[in-house]
């Protein structure tokens, strides 16, 4: 019946997907036969045997969510630390953290707690009018970065979202670009230099301005035409760095290591030709450590893992800043912010009370040496236990403190659900790769457990795959 009305609807073909799953769970659970492939009743996760409430919430969702996501058959009701629990009570260990974001695992009680006396406070002023939160926040971010001998930020705008951050950053990119070529050339000029420069398997974001430096022809091409003046090198290629960057290009955006492009990490001479070559040509480097800045690599920031001449201009963050309190920023050097004037960018959430007050708290507990120490060590644990998993069908490991990814020679989303169902959570990242992005905090035997699962996944996912070669 809900199956029928819905692919009726007008909004039959985005809900399909979502409502194919809910169906085809619900017909799995009252026949007890299995629902997918790759999915048994045995397993301690199973999909079947969720608990039946999870199908009328899914239900509601596929009847008034636009349905952008495909999502397995589970809802989450709270979490703690590493352990996310659904409606049925099941416990999950949460190696995706929200996608880099609860870098103190979840419901943290400091959070909450700062939450819960701030919200008592004030939540939301707008721009109009200072507030405390963001003030402190801004020093702590600024003072840190600099302390570090490496990026000598000077300035801060507090966004919502990581998108936003580099959408921002890019304006400030033109902006500056308009500023100097006035000066130099004459107001008839102004318009020659807006090219942005962004890399193969790169992600920034989903507005346009940000979608037009995210060169994945999935996320685009619905949506052309797009922003203008954007070209896209490929990523780690030295020698195609003076062929994409001229005299019109105003920023060249990069992520020190990509996330979602499957966790690759730049190198050091790639780093340096960019601000070399952006020095050039006077366009503004953008360093995006949206995913893999904030203590993800074992340093406060990514690009502190190379020499002291790898620096941007602009530095954008998100993700873990808040815990999952949604806020974004782009730090800015001198050169930029005196180009920026009243009116030129504005948001009414960005810089709350709320978001930044637990932002304070967030960054100073990670942004010490003891914990960054920890992300190291289990870092290099992690990459270790992925390291020893044998399986014909694993290529390679690629990381950097918390951020890895385990690349395969066939492409391994089936084992996102072969994994779920024995209790662990992981993501899959582009060119074949399961990426990991735990909580910051995770423990040694947290680690050992999900390693555990992951080896069981996939020797099952060795059989499924290598029984259909066969
Ligand atoms: C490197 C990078 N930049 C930008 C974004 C977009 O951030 P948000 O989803 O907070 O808008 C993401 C999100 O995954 C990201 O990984």
């Amino acid at each position: 019946m809900l199956r029928h009305s819905l692919l009726r609807s007008s909004r039959a073909l985005l809900a399909q997907s979502q409502s194919r799953t809910v169906a085809m769970a619900r017909r799995a659970m009252s026949t007890k036969a299995t629902a997918t492939h790759f999915t048994d009743h045995a397993l301690s996760h199973a999909d079947v045997d969720a608990d039946p409430k999870t199908l009328d919430i899914i239900d509601k969702h596929a009847k008034y969510t636009l349905t952008t996501y495909g999502r397995p058959p589970v809802v989450f009701t709270h979490g703690k630390g590493t352990y996310l629990y659904d409606v049925g009570q099941r416990e999950y260990l949460d190696f995706t953290a929200g996608i880099a974001v609860n870098a103190l695992g979840h419901s943290d009680p400091e959070v909450a707690g700062v939450l819960f006396e701030q919200a008592k406070q004030v939540v939301h002023l707008s721009n109009l009018y200072y507030n405390i939160p963001a003030g402190d926040l801004a020093e702590q971010l600024i003072e840190a970065t600099r302390a570090s001998g490496h990026f000598q930020a000077s300035k801060i705008f507090f966004s919502n979202s990581g998108t936003e951050a580099n959408e921002g950053a890019l304006k400030f990119a033109r902006k500056v670009a308009k500023v100097t070529t006035a000066q130099q050339l004459g107001e008839e000029a102004v318009n020659k230099k807006i090219g942005v420069v962004s890399f193969t398997n790169g992600f920034h974001g989903r507005s346009m301005g940000a979608l037009s430096a995210t060169p994945n022809p999935k996320y685009q091409k619905p949506f052309w035409p797009l922003v203008p003046g954007f070209a896209h090198a490929p990523f780690n290629d030295v020698e195609a760095v003076d062929k994409f960057v001229t005299d019109e290009t105003c920023a060249v955006i990069v992520e020190p290591i990509q996330g979602e492009g499957g966790i690759n990490v730049a190198t050091e001479a790639f780093l340096k030709k960019l601000r070399q070559k952006c020095d050039e040509v006077g366009a503004m480097l953008i360093f995006d450590e949206i995913q893999c800045g904030l203590g993800r690599t074992g340093r406060l920031w990514a690009h502190q893992n190379y020499p002291k001449d790898c620096v941007p201009d602009m530095l954008t963050m998100a993700k873990p800043l808040a815990n999952g309190f949604p806020i974004g920023a782009i730090m800015i050097t001198d050169k930029v912010a005196e180009k920026i004037v009243i009116g030129d960018h504005g948001t009414t959430f960005g810089g709350n009370p709320l978001g930044c007050a637990v932002a304070s708290n967030v960054f100073r507990r990670i942004n010490t040496p003891e914990f960054l120490d920890n992300v190291n060590k289990n870092g290099q644990y992690f990459r270790e236990q992925l390291e020893s998993i044998s399986s014909p069908l694993i290529k390679t490991v690629r990381s950097k403190g918390l951020i890895l990814g385990l690349q395969f020679n066939v492409d391994p989303a089936p084992l996102i659900a072969l994994a779920r169902e024995r209790g662990l959570l992981i993501i899959t990242a582009a060119n074949n790769t399961i990426r990991f992005v735990p909580p910051l905090n995770i423990s040694k035997p947290e680690i050992d457990k999900g390693i555990k699962i992951l080896k069981q996944a996939i020797a099952a996912f060795d059989d499924k795959t290598l029984d259909v070669k066969a």
